[in-house]
Parts: structure tokens; sequence; C-alpha cells
């Protein structure tokens, strides 16, 4: 089997098992295609996105097997709030739906559940089944799996602004002291390393206001695949050409 990813180029990529190289850390996917997924299939929207679960699913297995440390996945947006309301509440009740049944799975294979986002604005709902998925994987210590939820990367920067001006006029932290690290530091990634790979299935290249900040340095991988069929050899061949890429973070090879 063979598949396409993008870039400044496209290339056929043949699919293995393992990759060859040192696993990226830092995981960071855009789970999108859902909805033209299901279009090819007659069927509604929400029955791409049920089928966008499955393939979260079985992404959290590939990435834990595959000794990932921190997965985080693109699961709403700020922005997604404007889709039809009954697509919203579907998209709301899938935390719940998915935490149901995998959480014992999770907790079973030492996988700590974070969340990335706005916690205002989500239906009470779905704060109490992240809140509960959060509490009892607390003290795991295997892969973090980070669900960015009601999250925007622009957003993110103006409440980081907003905390640090406000530590500044009350003079917990002096104008000099502003650095990166105080912004990382205010955004909801505080604590996680900047992902080194981010992977956008469904063949679009753009980054839509996911993790702006934190991508500075990520190597970007673009998959003609919708995310529902996205399976454990794309994520293979994503880590494949991150292994290949050349990283210098703006420095030279000597
Ligand atoms: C974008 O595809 C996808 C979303 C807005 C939702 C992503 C959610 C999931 C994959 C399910 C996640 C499950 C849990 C448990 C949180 P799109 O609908 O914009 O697709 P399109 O561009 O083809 O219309």
């Amino acid at each position: 089997m063979s598949f396409s990813l993008k870039g400044l180029f496209t290339k056929k990529v043949s699919t293995k098992e393992e990759p060859s190289g040192e696993v990226p850390r830092h995981v960071a996917i855009i789970m999108d295609g859902n909805g033209r997924w299901a279009a090819h299939r007659g069927l509604p929207r929400t029955a791409g996105h049920h089928a966008g679960m499955v393939a979260l699913r079985r992404t959290i297995r590939s990435a834990n097997d595959l000794g990932i440390a921190v997965l985080t996945v693109y699961a709403f947006s700020t922005e997604n709030w404007n889709r039809p309301s009954r697509e919203v509440d579907f998209l709301m009740r899938l935390p719940n739906e998915f935490l149901r049944t995998d959480l014992p799975e999770l907790i079973e294979k030492n996988v700590r559940v974070t969340m990335s986002g706005f916690r205002e604005g989500l239906p009470k709902h779905t704060k109490d089944a992240i809140d509960d998925a959060i509490s009892k994987t607390a003290t795991n210590t295997g892969m973090v799996l980070n669900f960015a939820l009601n999250y925007g990367s622009r957003a993110e920067i103006v409440k980081a602004v907003r905390e640090i001006a406000e530590e500044v006029s009350q003079k917990q932290l002096t104008f000099d002291e502003i650095d990166e690290v105080t912004v990382s530091q205010h955004l909801y990634t505080a604590g996680l390393p900047d992902p080194d790979l981010l992977i956008r299935p469904s063949g679009e290249i753009r980054l839509s206001n996911f993790l702006l900040w934190q991508l500075a340095y990520a190597e970007l991988c673009f998959i003609d695949v919708y995310w529902p069929d996205f399976k454990h050899e794309h994520l293979v061949a994503a880590i494949e050409v991150y292994c290949k890429r050349d990283r210098r973070f703006g420095g030279i090879k000597l």
C-alpha cells in the first residue's frame, strides 16, 4: 500500500510497521477530514466524527506502542462553535462517549489525560467527563494524551499576554523578566515539551490556529488520507519523514 505525503513536494511512501529512527517526543495531530469522509459515503457529518473517534482510539494505541511521550489531538477549535448546533452537540458528546469506553484502557496503559483549551463555554457534561479522566490519570507516568478542546492559538496567546500584564501590574514580575519561557508558562501546554512533529491528514496544508507558538520548530507533515482512514502505517510514515528531516533550529550544521 502507498499514499502521498504533501509538502513542498509530493512523494509516495511505502508503509512499515515501525520507524527506522528515533520517534518524536511530542506529536500533534489536526484530525481533519471527517466531514469529507462521510460525504464520500453519503453519510451525515456526525458519522464522520464518530469514525474519527475510532481513528483516534487506534492512533492513541499506536502512539503508545511506538513510545511517543506526548500526543496532542485537535478535537474542537474555538472556531468550531460556528457549525450547526446539531454537529456541535454531537462533537461535545464525543469525549464522554470515548472516555466512557476507553478510560479503563488509558488507565491500564498508564496514560495521563490533559486538556488544552478554554474550559469556559464547554457544556458541563463535557467538562465533567474530561475532569474525571484528568483526575483519574493525574499520577500516571506514561504517555500524555492532551485533548485540544475549545482551543484556539490566538486566543490562547491573548490570554497569556493578559495574565503576564496582570502579574507585572501586581508587581509579581518585572517587565525585564518577561521572556519566551514566561510566555510558554502561560499557555495551555505549560509543562509539556513543544511538538516535534505536526501531522495534518485530509490534504489541507495549513495550521488552522493550532499551537502557533508551540509549533515554531516542529516538522510539518501533511498526508492525503481523511482522518477516519488514518492508521498505524500513516503514523509510522509521518515519523519516518520526520526522522529524515534535518532539524537545525535556526543554526547550521558544523
Ligand atoms: C475536523 O474535520 C474535525 C473536527 C472538527 C472534529 C475532530 C473530532 C474527532 C476526530 C473526534 C474526536 C474524538 C474525541 C473523543 C474528542 P471536519 O469535520 O472539518 O472535516 P471536513 O473538513 O472534511 O469537513
